[in-house]
């Protein structure tokens, strides 16, 4: 009897053992990834507009961001907004562009930062003329709930090539910040391809060779009427951006650098948006099996983008590719010589 009661003892406490461990196991990691993820700091004059709210610390801001996305799920009631303080906010940066660039792992990455709230989907209020003509209310009530403190990101990559936005973006806030991410030309080229392929497939549709469409078959010459040659030219896009806003107020972002090694182009956002540093490595880890860096938002959240953020390129005639880089050359040095940033592309 007495043995049995021994055996029942011990294994309580095994148990018991057991479980303040674990939880001490926890709270060591969370305290951990709490402290690398946002020390105290508050978040000064940024953009302008001081207010007593203004001196919020991060750590608060991303509890309340847990609180951001609860509503998010749920239906948020008016009660709620009134209570949280939260407010709809016009962006107070954009990513104009490039499509293909790496626009949706940029904007999610920045969202790790806990004064970052991104506008989920694209809203196209500024190339798409019904959706402007619907009036700013309507944007920014497409924007998502946030508490006055933080800033607001949406990306649109039509913006960048679409001839009426730098005005109309212009009209909304002349001092806006603009993100462009880019990736070397051809690359985006085919990578646009590749996407456009890959819809025509999915509507079992056949589609024309990437070098049949890049290349002119009466001339030879790199066609520039194709709409991915095009885009790929940036400077010619940004030039006419330039014409609103100076350029101090654009930020280039190396999208091939954010694929292979996203932390230092990040913190080079952060600076620009005059953010506090706080996205860390323990925030982006590489995932093997998807080939491309993941996000971790803290011990339990995590994610990679969609499978459709990272295809696999058809491959193109060798001959095709030189001739196309070769095409881009002089538009790659003016945009260097514009922007002050060098990418060294072939
Ligand atoms: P590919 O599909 O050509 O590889 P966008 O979001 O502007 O459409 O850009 C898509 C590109 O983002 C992808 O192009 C992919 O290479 C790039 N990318 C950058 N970082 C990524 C990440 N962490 N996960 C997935 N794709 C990423």
């Amino acid at each position: 009897m007495l043995f049995k009661q021994q055996v029942w003892l011990r294994q309580k406490l095994l148990v018991l053992g057991s479980l303040a461990v674990g939880s001490l196991l926890y709270l060591v990691a969370r305290v951990g990834s709490l402290d690398r993820l946002q020390p105290i700091c508050p978040i000064e004059g940024r953009f302008g507009g001081a207010s007593s709210q203004a001196e919020l610390p991060l750590r608060a801001l991303q509890f309340k961001r847990g609180l951001l996305h609860e509503f998010r799920k749920g239906n948020t009631s008016k009660e709620q907004v009134r209570l949280h303080d939260l407010v709809q906010q016009l962006p107070k940066a954009i990513i104009i562009g490039v499509r293909k660039g790496g626009t949706r792992a940029l904007l999610e990455m920045l969202n790790l930062h806990p004064a970052v709230v991104k506008a989920s989907q694209e809203i196209h209020f500024f190339d798409n003329d019904e959706n402007y003509a619907k009036g700013i209310e309507w944007y920014r009530k497409k924007m998502p709930f946030s508490y006055p403190q933080q800033i607001t990101i949406e990306k649109s990559p039509a913006y960048f090539i679409t001839e009426e936005v730098p005005e109309r973006i212009y009209k909304m806030n002349s001092s806006i910040k603009l993100l462009i991410i880019v990736r070397e030309p051809t690359t985006r080229a085919i990578s646009d391809y590749t996407q456009v392929l890959e819809g025509k497939e999915r509507k079992n549709k056949t589609y024309y060779k990437f070098e049949k469409l890049a290349i002119d078959p009466n001339t030879c010459e790199v066609n520039t009427k194709y709409k991915a040659v095009r885009t790929s030219i940036y400077t010619k896009h940004l030039e006419r951006w330039l014409k609103y806003f100076p350029i101090e107020q654009f930020h280039i972002v190396d999208g091939d650098r954010l694929i292979t090694e996203p932390l230092p182009e990040l913190q080079l956002v952060e600076k620009f948006l005059n953010l506090p540093p706080r996205i860390s490595q323990y925030n982006l880890y590489f995932n093997a099996t998807r080939g491309f860096y993941c996000l971790r938002f803290n011990i339990i959240f995590n994610k990679c983008l969609a499978g459709s953020k990272g295809r696999i390129h058809p491959e193109v005639d060798p001959s095709v590719i030189t001739k196309l880089r070769k095409f881009f050359h002089p538009f790659n040095q003016k945009f260097y010589q514009i922007t002050g940033r060098t990418l060294n592309w072939p």
